[in-house]
């Protein structure tokens, strides 16, 4: 159908206007139009291509949401990692940042950028030729997970840069749930039935991880840009406040708190200016970050490990309350730890309530002399669980009890063991120990494990209490009418358990290793087992020492995958759990780690990422790194003032790459 000239360019006359109504609303705070004059346009324009389809592009705002749910998240790698933070926790802290610098520096004085630490979910958003093209949470700073469809309902984020854009860049920032959006969120959930959230940071980020756009479209999700990551065909100012800057003109919202300061003193005068506000701020922070101004400067300072020299995060003091210790339970865990836990009062602290803190072990509660009915100070900071910060012996009563720790388990009666060195005491009951039998089944369900949807803690308790299930390969046994047997179990309710199971068995062999449970293999070890061995088969039969020479694996962990697999119940666990078909695409190793075998020898400095990071990410593709250039090396990279590394490669005929080609070979494997 032949469109005419007037209608496209009416088209294109209310984008620019909607998008210029967004900017002013969402990142000046400064609306131009009313509701009901936006709402008019927007008519306007779905009219317009509901008549003629052909007209839709994806960046047009009527195209934020429309997509059809996801099954699961595809993982994406950030072309640049994402850092973290280090922290500071008092003056002399940030005294020690502040002098590390300057002496490296070799300078009097630093000018800093001041910020607020948002509490709520990194994201990488990837902008090409200024379209939105990608949206990644974090992840573990190398991969994460691809939330493009959800980022693009998030009002405040730019489906297409304004003015003079570089052509391709990574622009970094938090996404976060103010607090009246929090609690109109509850509202909305009670009203609905659904799940309350207990707090804004883990409303926003199951709200950015759902797999259905249109409920992401609902929730008040909010965006702050707070850096960059690889920018190309542009050179990015020389300073991170201009950059800010750059970033707020090519439409992107930044944090109004942000501001310049001089020196350690600025510091300070930002944290408590900004520490006073920090309860009628509209949303959450837990602390403020300082980052060098100077982008030269910062290149210099460079990384340790996963954060940068350049930056830290000062932590405010996290909310302090007082309640009462009601008893001290023992709870035993996935690996038979036991963990004495405090029953409190109830107290509402940090945005929770909180019923029970963890104690630890018998000596922390002989160190803080903490008595069942004494009156203790929590302290609940971020997500971790809260914690006995000290007791106010004013308050303790005549009839205090003193705790013990049980001699035997709590729940199997078996004896307790301690590792020479170690504070923890453990059942030695092992799996036959219904609570680690029920920790390790609950483990194994979970999301960044088998990710058996409503086989929730209630139902795994239920089903060992009834004999149903005694390990996780028994699972795979349950039919819908034992299920349908149990209480408070309906029919549809059992036919969704066992339609989750199903699913469940095509999963990865990541996934899998994690989700055995085996002792400190963690998801990111569960990676490097996989991508390392490639099949289940060489994870099983390998040594120590071929263990050990997997990214991250030590002496300890390398013991405790080796035991796990020489024990007969776990092997026939294993055996069962590939009877009821569990599975995984055969993956070859090769396309795992696309540059296995591959030596890289790095000389001179990148643009766009540290020589760890490099490292890093060369290695997690299954490339070795190598400090000296040889006949076995393949491939050199090059960044600027390279050393005479360069003439050695060119001499034995070593094929060598600049930092563009260097980052498309990554992109590409
Ligand atoms: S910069 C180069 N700036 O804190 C360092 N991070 O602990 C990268 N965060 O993963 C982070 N506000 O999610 C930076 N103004 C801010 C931030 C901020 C919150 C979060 C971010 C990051 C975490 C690191």
């Amino acid at each position: 159908m032949m469109i005419p000239e007037a209608i496209k360019s009416r088209c294109n006359e209310l984008r620019k206007e909607i998008e210029q109504h967004n900017y002013r609303y969402y990142v000046l705070d400064d609306p131009s139009v009313t509701d009901v004059n936006y709402d008019q346009l927007m008519d306007e324009l779905i009219a317009l291509e509901a008549q003629y389809p052909a007209l839709i592009t994806p960046e047009s705002p009527t195209q934020r949401v429309g997509a059809k749910p996801l099954a699961e998240f595809p993982e994406v790698n950030h072309i640049v990692p994402m850092l973290s933070l280090a922290n500071a926790f008092d003056e002399d802290e940030m005294k020690a940042f502040d002098k590390r610098i300057r002496d490296k520096l070799e300078v009097n004085t630093i000018e800093y950028v001041a910020e607020t630490k948002l509490d709520g979910l990194a994201v990488n958003l990837l902008y090409e030729e200024g379209k939105l093209t990608r949206g990644a949470t974090r992840g573990d700073g190398a991969t994460g997970e691809d939330v493009t469809l959800n980022v693009r309902t998030i009002k405040s984020i730019p489906l297409h840069m304004t003015g003079n854009y570089p052509a391709q860049m990574e622009v970094r920032g938090e996404v976060f749930i103010s607090n009246t959006g929090f609690i109109a969120l509850n509202k909305m959930q009670e009203q609905s039935g659904g799940k309350l959230f207990v707090n804004p940071r883990n409303a926003a980020a199951g709200s950015l991880r759902q797999l259905d756009p249109k409920i992401t479209a609902k929730r008040p999700l909010q965006f702050f840009a707070h850096g960059i990551g690889l920018i190309e065909g542009i050179n990015p100012p020389a300073r991170h406040a201009d950059i800010l800057e750059q970033l707020r003109q090519w439409g992107l919202p930044v944090s109004p708190e942000t501001r310049t300061v001089n020196g350690v003193v600025g510091c300070f005068v930002y944290y408590h200016e900004i520490g006073k506000r920090r309860a009628q701020l509209p949303y959450e922070i837990d602390g403020v970050v300082f980052k060098v101004n100077d982008i030269q400067q910062q290149k210099i300072l460079g990384f340790v490990s996963r954060a940068p020299r350049w930056a830290i995060a000062y932590k405010y003091p996290p909310a302090e309350v007082s309640t009462r210790v009601l008893g001290i339970e023992v709870q035993v865990g996935r690996t038979g730890a036991l963990t004495p836990v405090a029953r409190l009062e109830p107290v509402f602290v940090g945005g929770v309530t909180v019923t029970n803190a963890t104690l630890h072990n018998e000596e922390e509660i002989k160190r803080k002399d903490i008595r069942v009915g004494d009156t203790v100070i929590i302290r609940r900071a971020g997500d971790v669980i809260p914690e006995v910060v000290s007791i106010i012996k004013d308050k303790r009563p005549r009839n205090s009890r003193i705790f013990h720790m049980p001699d035997k388990c709590p729940v199997c009666s078996s004896d307790i063991e301690q590792i020479e060195g170690e504070t923890i005491i453990r059942c030695s009951a092992g799996l036959f120990c219904p609570a680690q039998q029920i920790q390790s089944i609950i483990h194994f369900a979970s999301r960044l494990a088998m990710d058996i949807e409503g086989l929730g803690d209630k139902l795994v308790e239920q089903l060992v209490a009834t004999g149903l299930v005694n390990n996780v390969a028994d699972l795979y046994k349950l039919t819908q009418e034992k299920l349908a047997g149990l209480e408070r179990m309906g029919d549809k309710s059992a036919a969704n358990v066992i339609h989750a199971l199903e699913k469940s068995k095509q999963t990865t062999l990541k996934r899998f290793l994690y989700a055995l449970g085996i002792r400190e293999v963690g998801e990111a070890t569960a990676r490097n087992l996989a991508n390392y061995f490639g099949t289940l088969e060489a994870v099983m039969n390998a040594t120590v020492d071929d263990l050990e020479k997997v990214p991250d694996v030590g002496p300890v962990v390398a013991q405790h995958i080796a035991s796990f697999f020489l024990e007969t119940h776990n092997r026939n666990v294993v055996k069962e759990l590939l009877k009821s078909r569990v599975q995984w695409p055969a993956v070859e190793k090769s396309e795992l780690q696309p540059l296995a075998g591959k030596t890289f020898v790095i000389t001179g400095k990148l643009d766009n990422m540290t020589r760890d990071e490099t490292k890093e990410r060369l290695q997690s593709l299954g490339a070795k790194v190598s400090g000296s250039v040889s006949k076995k090396t393949d491939y050199v990279i090059a960044g600027s003032e390279p050393g005479s590394k360069i003439e050695k490669a060119a001499k034995l005929g070593i094929e060598i790459l600049d930092e563009k080609a260097f980052l498309d070979l990554i992109r590409e494997s």
